[in-house]
């Protein structure tokens, strides 16, 4: 049994409602709180002077820290090859993201850099985002195929997902992104049906993804086909995912219908979308970088919480849109652009994130879930979004290892 403490302060992120606003003041604090584990659960959590007769082993922090749940990405495509500088240096020339999709550019350009890459490549740039983001205090990592767009190179990508995700003690989430953009030798309704027939039946085979995603989107795929599309999705077991009302409405109304874990970007929602949303169990999910990458409008944040919906925060991390993957300083962003609280902004990146991708036992530091553990160099909580990013993780744990 080992106490990992004092902590000057330790955020527990526990017994805080699953939807809607949140006050800093329902956020639980422990002073000089210890966190008790054993096999890399926790076992208790509380003042560390208590906890210190039932420890066996002590990791004695000497510095004033704050530790809270270790941060969850839940919306990334980290898995890609090439580089897509060349789109931002056009997009701030006033050329639109969409125009380059449709010119052949854009996600179709990554799918060409990403076919030509190795594996050891793809592996390879993934691993270093991967300890980016570890040393950042991100513990859990959600990931999406995509960059594919064949039956076979999207195997590829899944597997190599999975590869990676084997070796890693952070806990990596794969998403089955195939419905991405449609490629050119299909009309969009032939190439959707040819993944529910053909592809989701191989993934469920070989345990390659429990999550289907889709772009919904013109330029992408229509509402009534990813209506279907996610249908037979649902019908074979996954849970449901959908990128929504980036540039358009539609996709949060059919992500509420359907019941989807989450219905992430939403920097166009109007507030009847807003109310779908604050009505069901999907979580909305803001992702600043993509709003930041593009020079586009942030995710309402505020207006989601205030109207009753759930909300977390993700980095979207992917080579077009969203090149940044900082977590830390993206959260810090909105919640100075949207007006978040803090509560708000830490349940957005754990215990929020985890239900966005269905998972228990992650987000809280509370007693059966896994020892994911971040601590900052501060006494005070505060300064964690109030650094903007500036100030990085002075240690973190994944299922009680310490591995910062
Ligand atoms: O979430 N919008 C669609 N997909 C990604 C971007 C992918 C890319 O541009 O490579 C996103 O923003
Ligand atoms: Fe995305």
């Amino acid at each position: 049994m080992k106490l990992i403490g004092p902590f000057t302060q330790l955020i527990t992120m526990r017994g805080l409602s699953r939807k809607g606003a949140l006050g800093n003041d329902e956020m639980e604090v422990v002073v000089d709180g210890g966190i008790l584990l054993n096999n890399g659960v926790i076992v208790e959590v509380g003042s560390f002077e208590a906890l210190r007769p039932k420890a066996t082993e002590t990791e004695h922090i000497a510095t004033s820290q704050v530790a809270m749940p270790g941060w969850i990405d839940c919306h990334t495509h980290m898995l890609w090859g090439g580089s897509r500088a060349g789109d931002f240096e056009k997009r701030n020339s006033g050329v639109s993201y969409q125009q380059i999709l449709e010119e052949g550019g854009g996600i179709f350009d990554t799918v060409r850099k990403t076919t030509l890459a190795s594996d050891k490549e793809l592996k390879n740039a993934f691993e270093v985002r991967l300890t980016k983001q570890l040393r950042n205090g991100v513990t859990t990592v959600e990931v999406k195929s995509g960059y594919g767009l064949t039956g076979p190179s999207e195997m590829r990508m899944l597997s190599l997902i999975n590869e990676v995700a084997q070796q890693s003690s952070q806990t990596i989430v794969p998403t089955f992104l195939g419905a991405h953009v449609c490629p050119i030798d299909y009309t969009k309704e032939e190439y959707l049906t040819f993944l529910s027939s053909e592809i989701f039946p191989k993934i469920v085979q070989q345990s390659l993804s429990k999550r289907v995603d889709i772009f919904i989107e013109q330029e992408a795929f229509r509402p009534d086909l990813a209506y279907e599309y996610l249908q037979k999705a649902k019908k074979s077991g996954f849970d449901l995912t959908v990128h929504a009302n980036q540039f358009s409405s539609g996709g949060a109304f059919l992500a509420a219908k359907l019941g989807a874990k989450s219905a992430d970007h939403l920097e166009h929602i109007e507030a009847d979308e807003i109310k779908a949303l604050a009505d069901s169990d999907t979580v909305a999910v803001a992702l600043p970088g993509a709003s930041l990458g593009l020079g586009a409008p942030m995710t309402p944040a505020r207006a989601l919480l205030d109207a009753g919906a759930a909300l977390a925060i993700a980095t979207d991390w992917n080579p077009g849109s969203a090149p940044m993957g900082n977590l830390l300083a993206q959260a810090s962003i909105i919640a100075a652009s949207q007006k978040l609280s803090t509560a708000e902004v830490f349940a957005a990146v754990t215990s929020r994130a985890a239900n966005a991708l269905g998972l228990t036992g992650y987000g809280q530091l509370e007693v059966g879930y896994r020892a994911d553990i971040v601590t900052f160099p501060t006494g005070d909580y505060r300064d964690i979004l109030y650094h903007m990013g500036g100030m990085t993780a002075a240690g973190v744990y994944l299922a009680g290892q310490k591995v910062k």
